[in-house]
């Protein structure tokens, strides 16, 4: 077992207002080097002032924080972000799919020493991070299995002691170890359907997190400009109409999606791959087709190719053929 643990504690002070470039008072802690793990700044990155201000709270206080709202929205790389600008190692930990109790806890594993194979206990990434000041993301936290769930529901115990049951050892959290999670539901299960797989969350689990901060679809004005400060060649006047006209249609989609016209919806994540596609095609329709378009169900391509042409004034290539058909 490695004692490699450095004792770093935040040894600057930082006014939110100009670091993050919101309307806040804050001051907040951070490292004035970057060391390993720290995520890379992404300089077009825009702050959401709530839920910047959350996150800074888990930073600074070490407070929990639950970021939840739909996919896409941007809540995974909002806490990298706000790490990044703190100087503040980060590890993300995707909760879905394959992810395993013994992923997180550790377990024996044979290795060679001295020529002579030996049993020894490889630490999981909880107690990797938990020893260390590192911000812990559990990202997906609502598609954890029940095993992986239980783990995390010890590591939220109040004093954040964790029991390393197999070994017998309980762990100190680092004074500058922090924990965050990322979720699509607040722990209603997957109601609308769109979120197969998303575990219903007893009321103790989600209880235990301090600040359940909500980043769903921002308004259209903030949505153009994070779209267009990720894809460049939009950055004319032309270019911020058309994303305006992109972004309109997204959010026909959305409204489509609450009045159950639509079962899929158009993620600002899917609106920024349309434009970086209408910068490889140079054709808008085409790129349309191809990010979104082409992932719905056929039964609903008439009403998204209306959408279209009620943002564009024009008919999407193709819709009437499948209009007909329909
Ligand atoms: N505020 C923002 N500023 C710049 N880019 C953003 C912003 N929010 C989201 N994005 C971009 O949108 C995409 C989706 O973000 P992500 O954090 O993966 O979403 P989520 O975790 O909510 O599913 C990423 O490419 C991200 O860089
Ligand atoms: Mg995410």
């Amino acid at each position: 077992m490695t004692n490699d643990v450095p004792l770093t504690r935040p040894d600057v002070r930082l006014e939110a207002r100009e670091v993050f470039g919101i309307d806040s008072n804050l001051v907040v802690s951070g490292f004035a080097e970057p060391a390993e793990h720290v995520p890379e700044i992404d300089e077009a990155y825009r702050f959401n002032p709530d839920v910047t201000s959350a996150l800074l709270a888990g930073f600074t206080h070490n407070r929990r924080v639950l970021v939840q709202g739909l996919h896409g929205t941007g809540k995974s790389t909002h806490i990298e972000q706000v790490a990044a600008r703190l100087n503040w190692p980060c590890v993300r930990v995707n909760l879905d799919g394959q992810l395993s109790r013994l992923d997180l806890v550790g377990r024996d594993a044979v290795v060679l020493r001295e020529g002579r194979q030996v049993t020894e206990f490889q630490e999981g990434i909880v107690p990797w991070a938990l020893r260390r000041p590192v911000a812990l993301v559990l990202d997906e936290y609502d598609a954890g299995r029940p095993d992986v769930m239980f783990v995390i529901q010890r590591l939220l115990e109040r004093d954040g002691k964790f029991t390393l049951m197999d070994q017998n050892r309980v762990l100190r959290p680092h004074p500058s170890f922090r924990l965050f999670a990322t979720a699509n539901t607040v722990g209603l299960g997957n109601l609308n359907g769109m979120y197969h797989g998303a575990q219903r969350l007893n009321h103790a689990q989600i209880d235990r997190w301090d600040i359940v901060a909500s980043l769903n679809h921002l308004p259209a004005p903030e949505e153009i400009e994070i779209v267009r400060s990720r894809v460049t060649s939009f950055a004319d006047d032309a270019g911020r109409e058309q994303v305006a006209a992109m972004v309109a249609l997204a959010q026909l989609t959305r409204k489509g999606f609450e009045a159950g016209d639509l079962s899929t919806l158009m993620s600002p994540r899917t609106v920024i791959t349309w434009a970086e596609n209408v910068d490889i095609f140079g054709d808008t329709a085409l790129a349309f087709r191809l990010s979104f378009l082409n992932k719905c169900d056929d039964a609903e391509r008439p009403l998204v190719a209306e959408y279209f042409q009620r943002c564009f004034g024009r008919e999407l290539d193709g819709s009437r053929a499948l209009a007909a058909t329909a």
